[in-house]
């Protein structure tokens, strides 16, 4: 069996006397695209931040690419686009779309920062917006925007890549693309793991789900979840996966 990228064992993670997360363990290999599931204050934002090594947790250990995340130091080969980037862009420097990529290669490897004009071009192109890279950032599209973040975390060519709710407030049009692109990519080899509430759309895409509440409630393959009438409450009753059910 390969080597998992991420692994949470037995996670326990307070931000005051309130525990958030409980005992949480999961792993995540190479090759997998995950939807992190769960409903709003769950502590789904919570466990990414703590995978990118942004929150340290009171008990627990947590491996990147086999290594304690105190001792990981190539963060080049992750990935992250944090919740509500987006509604950043009016109150930041008035940035370009090529600047704001450009801003994915800070840390990264002298080889690759050599590389920068290239590189941002490239992966613009890869998300669909050549051409777009002298625009003003505000003056995109919010669907437009996600996908010069996403440009953002890929332009390392990270191994993985952990996206918190990428798609909120983008229309099922633009969804389905992002997600499309998002599957093109975990082809191409890329792990991803994405915390979202659009089931109905992630549905057709991923090939595994998480369902956390505090404590990790599901963690199996997709068609696993679909038949699995326990944790029927995670989703709202009117959705089409509940018909997979019977
Ligand atoms: N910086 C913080 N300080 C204190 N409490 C926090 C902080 N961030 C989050 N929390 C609390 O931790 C809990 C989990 O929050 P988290 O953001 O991880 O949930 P979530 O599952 O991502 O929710 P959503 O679906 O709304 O994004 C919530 O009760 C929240 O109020
Ligand atoms: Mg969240």
């Amino acid at each position: 069996m390969k080597n998992p990228v991420v692994e949470v064992e037995k996670v326990s993670f307070a931000y005051d006397e309130e525990l958030i997360l409980e005992e949480v363990s999961l792993r995540l290999f190479p090759g997998d695209f995950c939807a992190l599931i769960g409903p709003n204050g769950s502590g789904k934002s919570t466990l990414l931040k703590i995978m990118v090594g942004l929150l340290h947790p009171q008990k627990g250990r947590v491996k990147l690419f086999g290594r304690e995340l105190s001792e990981f130091r190539e963060w080049w080969r992750i990935g992250y686009v944090p919740q509500k980037v987006t509604a950043l862009v009016d109150r930041v420097l008035p940035l370009t779309v090529f600047e704001t990529v450009a801003l994915g290669l800070i840390g990264k490897p002298p080889s690759l920062r050599a590389r920068r004009k290239d590189l941002v071009l490239a992966t613009l192109e890869r998300v669909g917006l050549a051409g777009y890279a002298p625009r003003l950032l505000r003056e995109l599209s919010g669907g437009q925007q996600q996908r010069v973040f996403l440009a953002r975390a890929l332009v390392g060519n990270p191994e993985v890549l952990f996206l918190d709710e990428p798609t909120t407030g983008v229309d099922f049009t633009a969804q389905e693309r992002f997600y499309e692109l998002l599957g093109k990519l975990n082809r191409e080899g890329l792990t991803i793991l994405i915390v979202t509430h659009d089931i109905a759309v992630v549905d057709r895409h991923v090939k595994q789900v998480a369902c956390l509440n505090r404590r990790l409630v599901f963690h199996g393959e997709h068609e696993e979840f679909c038949q699995n009438p326990e944790i029927c409450g995670f989703l709202p009753g009117d959705h089409h996966l509940v018909g997979h059910w019977h």
